[in-house]
């Protein structure tokens, strides 16, 4: 008998969808399986201002239409922070129910992350108004020093930035993007509240070896940088779980198969398109699919102060490996999408109205 799990539709609480002729070509593929995403706002230039949050918001549904997607998908939208946001935009935009989250790039860390944060004094005027009106920052967690080995950035993030912030203004809620470390996964169970921290699909399949070994794959980069098996192991058992503390963020970031092939390739792994099915495997394979719910689709709303999904996804476990289209079009150029490295026997059968 074919195995079924069904559970409330899931959200993408970290996920990027570009703008233009991306947009359209990917939108799709997270309204197909996900209710709502928190989108990341390093556009170029970045979504800065509650203005640029409603345009853009606007741009996404358009998108949506125009791409011919009738699932019901809404966009959470977020402001990325420079050293020059005014904190009463901030919270006008928030109060108008405009944005969910600010985001925090240090500046340099990652993609589109030039107007970031040089430091976190610069900012604090800004994060003490979002702490007394209770706005969610979402923290992409790497030093950007260059004497950091980029292995060791996420750790060095926390150690010199994050934990003096908690100890500064605790009534922050933050969420830290993307963990991918041990010492990221210790940090955030240490954190009795207003701490969370999203994990990714392809950072609960992939070791550097897979990104290294028998040859460089670029489609295997992304910032933050894959880790370590041991890591790898920590962040599956992070996300399988009761803790409800992590949560799912895909960081599906589509890049042009140029300019990831490429002799300075860029960092970012699209994998809308077989996210539920990675997740599916991995706690299939940790014995944990009772625990998919909670990390895919009850802990975002609960970290967020959200209500969970209404609608239903039933999951079906094949006998044969499910596959998925290897590239999808964006205008004149493609975009690969995510290669988990083995079988996956997962498929999304349906999702209700
Ligand atoms: C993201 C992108 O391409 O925008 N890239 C990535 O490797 N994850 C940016 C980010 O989330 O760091
Ligand atoms: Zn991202």
């Amino acid at each position: 008998m074919t195995q079924q799990l069904t559970i409330r539709q899931p959200d993408d609480w970290h996920l990027h969808l570009r703008d233009g002729v991306m947009l359209e070509s990917v939108v799709g593929a997270s309204a197909a399986h996900f209710r709502r995403a928190i989108i990341m706002p390093n556009l170029v230039p970045p979504v800065v201002t509650e203005k640029d949050a409603v345009a853009y918001s606007q741009r996404i549904r358009e998108a949506l239409q125009s791409s011919g997607t009738d699932a019901a998908f809404t966009p959470l939208m977020t402001l990325y922070l420079t050293e020059q946001t005014d904190a009463n935009d901030v919270v006008s935009a928030a109060a108008n129910g405009v944005i969910q989250a600010v985001k925090l790039y240090p500046a340099g860390a990652t993609t589109n992350s030039a107007s970031g944060v040089t430091s976190i004094d610069k900012v604090m005027p800004v994060l003490e108004a979002m702490a007394a009106h209770n706005i969610v920052l979402c923290m992409h967690g790497e030093i950007t020093r260059s004497e950091v080995d980029i292995f060791d950035r996420e750790k060095v993030f926390i150690d010199d930035v994050l934990e003096p912030l908690r100890k500064r203004l605790p009534e922050l809620r933050i969420v830290l993007e993307h963990v991918t470390t041990s010492h990221g996964v210790d940090f955030v169970k240490a954190q009795s509240s207003g701490m969370g921290a999203t994990i990714t699909p392809h950072h609960l399949v992939l070791n550097r070896n897979h990104m290294l070994v028998g040859g460089i794959r670029p489609h295997y980069y992304c910032l933050p940088i894959i880790k370590r098996e041991e890591h790898r192991q920590a962040l599956v058992s992070a996300a399988t779980s009761d803790d409800k503390r992590f949560f799912l963020g895909t960081d599906s970031a589509p890049h042009t198969a140029n300019t990831k092939e490429n002799a300075c390739g860029c960092a970012g792994v699209f994998n809308a398109i077989n996210t539920m099915s990675t997740l599916a495997q991995v706690f299939d394979d940790a014995n944990a699919l009772d625990k998919l719910e909670q990390f895919a689709s009850v802990n975002g709303p609960h970290f967020y102060q959200l209500d969970t999904n209404e609608a239903q996804m039933t999951l079906e476990k094949q006998d044969e490996p499910v596959t998925f289209a290897q590239q999808i079009d964006a205008g004149s150029q493609h975009v690969v999408v995510f290669d988990p490295g083995q079988p996956l026997y997962w498929r999304v059968a349906s999702v209700s109205a």
